[in-house]
């Protein structure tokens, strides 16, 4: 554990946002969460990878900073392995692993930036896949009352960018241990069913795909399509993909016959992205940032922009996206 004090944050999150972080504590062994449980008592701000924050504001709160290791096989059958996995542990490297052992379910989730801990708050998800379907269960320790907790996949409430952990538990607790139901290549199932996976796949005339092949075809998909948080500032998608009544799909639908869009239960899915590229924002400069040229959905900076430029770009982007379709979008990303 290292405690540190007066810190910029500009390492710790991926938009690049600088602002005074006054304690931060790195949590090398989560056990030492018992040594600091009375500090955890009082307003603590847990951080990840960083990659879903927007910091518009000096913490004066202590920061924790989860840098726990270790990935490890628990049980193992024929077709399966259940595998712990630390929260600290960059995702992708858990994605790593996971593909040079031959083990299948989160392939299609590569290249996600981030951390372990945080991957099951909002249930990430990508190209077909989330946590969800792999996750077996994971540990959390209750940060009133100083224990932790096993919690089973279905009492955590998953959903679309979902959780227990984001709704009506949030705050309440810090992930410590994920464990992944993994299958074993010969008895997983290839999960290749989104357009541009397939197109990948054709390209390079693979018939019979691995687990490799499909941790490649996103891995490229990503790169060609999302920036790299290292080389400009970003947190993936910025809002969510707003879930709306078949009514109103109907009426936007008459308007715009090409307009994207998903079976989601009773209701659609439409693809943000698509609505703000509508607004006139893809690729969009507003002094320091904007929206990416190749995504709309995902707004960057591009060098020097504070959380308040880029909350106020997000803003903007709500209220055009609101006036042309009157649909509201839900931020992704944590605003703090
Ligand atoms: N589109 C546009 N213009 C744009 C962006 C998108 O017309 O500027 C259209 C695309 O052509 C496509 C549709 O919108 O028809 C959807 O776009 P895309 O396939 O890129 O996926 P998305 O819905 O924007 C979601 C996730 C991503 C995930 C991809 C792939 C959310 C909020 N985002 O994006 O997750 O990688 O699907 O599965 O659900 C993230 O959460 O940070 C993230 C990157």
């Amino acid at each position: 554990m290292i405690i540190e004090n007066q810190l910029s944050s500009k390492p710790y999150n991926s938009f690049s946002a600088d602002v005074d972080l006054q304690t931060v504590i790195t949590l090398n062994q989560k056990e030492e969460l018992f040594l600091i449980s009375d500090i955890l008592k009082n307003d603590v701000k847990v951080i990840g990878g960083g990659s879903n924050i927007l910091l518009t504001r000096d913490i004066n709160e202590t920061v924790l900073l989860i840098d726990t290791k270790g990935i490890e096989v628990i049980k193992e059958s024929d077709a399966y392995v259940l595998v712990s996995i630390a929260a600290g542990e960059v995702w992708h490297d858990v994605v790593v692993w996971a593909v040079e052992n031959n083990f299948g379910g989160i392939e299609n989730l590569s290249l996600i930036p981030g951390k372990t801990g945080a991957a099951p708050i909002q249930n990430i998800g990508a190209y077909g896949v989330e946590i969800k379907d792999v996750l077996h269960s994971l540990k959390a320790f209750h940060k009133q009352e100083g224990v932790e907790y096993i919690f089973q996949n279905k009492e955590c409430a998953f959903g679309y960018r979902d959780s227990h952990f984001k709704g009506q538990w949030k705050g309440q607790f810090i992930i410590t241990e994920v464990v992944l139901k993994l299958t074993k290549e010969g008895h997983h199932k290839i999960n290749s069913s989104y357009g541009a996976i397939q197109s990948v796949l054709e390209r390079k005339a693979i018939d019979q795909p691995s687990i490799k092949d499909i941790s490649d075809a996103v891995i490229e998909i990503r790169q060609s399509k999302l920036p790299d948080p290292k080389v400009i500032g970003n947190a993936g998608s910025f809002f969510k993909n707003p879930i709306i009544e078949k009514e109103q799909f109907e009426k936007i639908l008459d308007q715009h016959p090409h307009m994207p869009s998903y079976p989601a239960g009773e209701k659609v899915k439409l693809a943000a992205g698509w609505l703000i590229d509508q607004c006139g924002w893809k690729g969009k400069r507003v002094g320091d940032t904007g929206t990416h040229k190749h995504q709309a959905l995902v707004i960057v900076n591009h060098g020097n922009a504070t959380g308040d430029d880029i909350l106020s770009v997000s803003k903007q982007i709500q209220l055009d996206v609101k006036s042309k379709f009157d649909i509201d979008l839900q931020p992704e990303v944590n605003i703090w």
